[in-house]
């Protein structure tokens, strides 16, 4: 539950129906399910063994499988790179996050009757977006004090059932109104002069990634709160499976509900035929759209910006969860101080970037998800396959799953994670380098 709701975030709900929408509607969708499966699953695997098996924060979780003292100053690089990378990471996961807040509370202040509040709350601005940042990081850092058990796990089995209800709410709505059925069509009919789009790869590829949170050793940390009486493979398999259907069901809301806007005269693409980009689309289309359904809007646009944080909030926690181990485990931290302090760091970069967002914003986002990341799963896959012991490897997931020698999971994944994933995550780098 806690992993599923790391990966459920704004990266589905938003991010891979705009992908898919830019890159040609069903021709993403189907490149994107052949390479979540293919690719980010090894992947997601090769973190949760690894944490599961050195119970500890990542840093030490990969010098407990390196081989010498070469290795294991790589460990610390990776370890490390990943620590700096998810908090990035979250730094401006909460601004966005944050927005998702503001628009939360706007029909209630129209509710309400307090027409200025809701101007200002819908309205970008530096007061608004810091405000915001720092009270969705304040609920982050709540949450994280508490631990995993009790605040994690409790926390992602509440409310990813509520967010999967919501959101199919939704999209039975959002289905009856006029133009739906044209984002559908958009969605589910391929495109297939998209898929020689080399571009369609590099941003599947990035997209599983971003939406499996891998990399940075949010899975790793994850991986090392599961009991050893777990089915690894099952496990993964469920958290992937859940991930890529949510992600799956978002776009028939998204799509959908951008051409009903498109419909009701709100223009989603650009002047160049490309749709109005990521973030921006969320908090300019969408509610413009709510607005045309009249009262019952404002009721919709509850649902769905509730959705949407709570969604974020289950993700940023995972986030947080990785500096604060490290702090805890490595640095012998109490867990509170150690949420409060690293949350505060975090908190100070994401001011930075609110009040330069112009350079700032693109430029972080750009180098931990389309640089760190995609290199990072390529040195996890490294030391899985390469440097760890395959026999330890083996013994690791047969714990909880006797007979894995046997199943079909180790006949495929060592050489997935050996050859194809290192290969296939480099070839993205490279290519993301030349944009
Ligand atoms: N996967 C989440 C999403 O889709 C975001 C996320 C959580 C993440 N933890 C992460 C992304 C670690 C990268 C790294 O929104």
């Amino acid at each position: 539950m806690a992993a599923s709701g790391s990966a459920v975030g704004l990266g589905n709900i938003w991010g891979f129906p705009t992908n898919a929408a830019s890159n040609g509607g069903a021709a993403f969708l189907f490149t994107y399910l052949l390479l979540a499966f293919a690719l980010a699953y090894p992947a997601l695997m090769a973190e949760l063994i690894i944490g599961r098996h050195a119970r500890a924060n990542s840093i030490a979780a990969l010098q407990g499988i390196s081989r010498g003292p070469k290795t294991r100053v790589f460990a610390i690089f990776v370890g490390g790179l990943g620590i700096l990378t998810v908090s990035f990471i979250l730094s401006f996961y909460a601004i966005v996050s944050g927005w998702m807040m503001a628009f939360f509370l706007d029909p209630i202040a129209r509710l309400a009757g307090a027409e200025q509040l809701a101007g200002w709350l819908t309205t970008d601005g530096e007061w608004r977006n810091g405000l915001f940042m720092l009270g969705f990081m304040a609920l982050t850092i709540h949450i994280i004090r508490a631990g995993v058990r009790d605040g994690i796990e409790r926390w992602a089995s509440r409310l990813m059932p509520m967010l999967i209800g919501i959101l199919l709410l939704l999209i039975i709505y959002v289905l009856t109104l006029p133009g739906a059925m044209d984002g559908l069509r958009a969605y589910l009919v391929p495109d297939f002069s998209q898929i020689a789009n080399p571009r369609l790869l590099v941003d599947a590829m990035g997209q599983a990634f971003f939406s499996l949170s891998l990399g940075v050793g949010t899975m790793l940390i994850y991986g090392s709160y599961i009991s050893k009486r777990e089915n690894l493979p099952v496990t993964g398999s469920l958290v992937a499976l859940l991930d890529i259907g949510i992600a799956v069901i978002a776009g028939m809301l998204i799509l959908p509900a951008m051409y009903v806007a498109l419909a009701g005269g709100v223009e989603i693409f650009n002047p160049d035929g490309s749709l109005v980009a990521g973030p921006a689309l969320i908090v300019s289309v969408l509610p413009e759209l709510f607005g045309a359904m009249g009262p019952v809007g404002l009721f919709v646009a509850l649902a769905f910006f509730l959705l949407m944080t709570i969604a974020s909030l289950t993700s940023s926690i995972s986030m947080l969860e990785v500096p604060v181990a490290f702090a805890v485990e490595y640095l012998g931290m109490a867990r509170g101080r150690a949420a409060m302090l690293v949350g505060a760091g975090v908190a100070g970069i994401s001011l930075l970037i609110v009040l330069n967002f112009d350079p700032l914003f693109d430029l972080v986002v750009n180098w931990a998800t389309e640089v760190s990341q995609p290199l990072l799963g390529f040195f996890f896959c490294i030391f899985v396959a390469w440097i760890w012991r395959r026999d330890a490897v083996l013994a690791e997931i047969t714990e909880g799953a006797p007979g894995a020698q046997s199943g079909l999971f180790w006949k495929i994944w060592p050489l997935y994670v050996k050859f194809v994933c290192p290969l296939a995550i480099l070839v993205v780098f490279l290519q993301s380098w030349n944009w």
